[in-house]
């Protein structure tokens, strides 16, 4: 799908907020920090769009995006940040647990994770989550552009061998700062609206 126009639509914590006309939706989640808005924003070819930020926890609600009046992109709170006051992540439960729960629209997760780490508990939490919630999930290790070449095969495989992956599954390397991977998360969702 080429992008032709994309703006912020509304931020959400309840589900009373969220668009009712029931476009198809494509939810970016991850840990704080871990790259959401940096990545939507080079998928929309659109710096800003998204606020990005050095310090974690930035999105703490669940904000849209309209993409050609088409569909939505949403860029989801992210989580693990351990500087967060207790209430902000009982919070981030109850939000997180309501939108993937009871979401019709949603035909993807594109769950984040670090290229440059093993993924954390909370990952895992995470993973388990968006399972219970019967959501499809795309798993993209982000920030693979500080990843070198010859330490990339051994950190996809960390990432897969903790993730316990069946060896069809996809992990698929991205940069929200290079754009790598970027084409290959677009055939996914066009493939997704056909
Ligand atoms: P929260 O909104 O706090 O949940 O964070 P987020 O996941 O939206 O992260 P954000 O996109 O704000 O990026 C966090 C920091 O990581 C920023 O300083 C980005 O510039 C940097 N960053 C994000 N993606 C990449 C990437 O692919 N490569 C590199 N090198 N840096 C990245
Ligand atoms: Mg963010």
């Amino acid at each position: 799908m080429k992008v032709t126009s994309a703006k912020f639509l509304t931020s959400a914590l309840r589900p009373g907020q969220y668009p009712k006309d029931g476009r198809p939706e494509f939810a970016f989640a991850g840990r704080s920090n871990v790259g959401k808005s940096t990545l939507l924003n080079n998928l929309l070819n659109k710096k800003g769009m998204a606020k990005t930020s050095s310090t974690p926890g930035k999105t703490q609600t669940i904000n849209f995006f309209d993409i050609n009046g088409r569909i939505y992109f949403v860029d989801l709170p992210g989580y693990g940040y351990a500087k967060v006051p207790k209430s902000v992540k009982a919070n981030w439960g109850r939000v997180m647990t309501a939108y993937l729960s009871e979401r019709d629209p949603l035909r993807l997760v594109v769950q984040l994770l670090d290229a440059r780490h093993k993924p954390t508990d909370n990952d895992l939490d995470m993973l388990e989550l968006l399972d219970h919630a019967e959501v499809p999930t795309l798993i993209a290790a982000t920030k693979i552009d500080k990843v070198k070449r010859s330490q990339r095969n051994r950190n996809l495989a960390t990432i897969r061998q903790t993730l316990e992956l069946d060896a069809d599954a996809l992990v698929l390397p991205v940069s929200g700062v290079t754009g790598e991977g970027v084409r290959q998360l677009w055939a996914v969702i066009d493939d997704l609206l056909d």
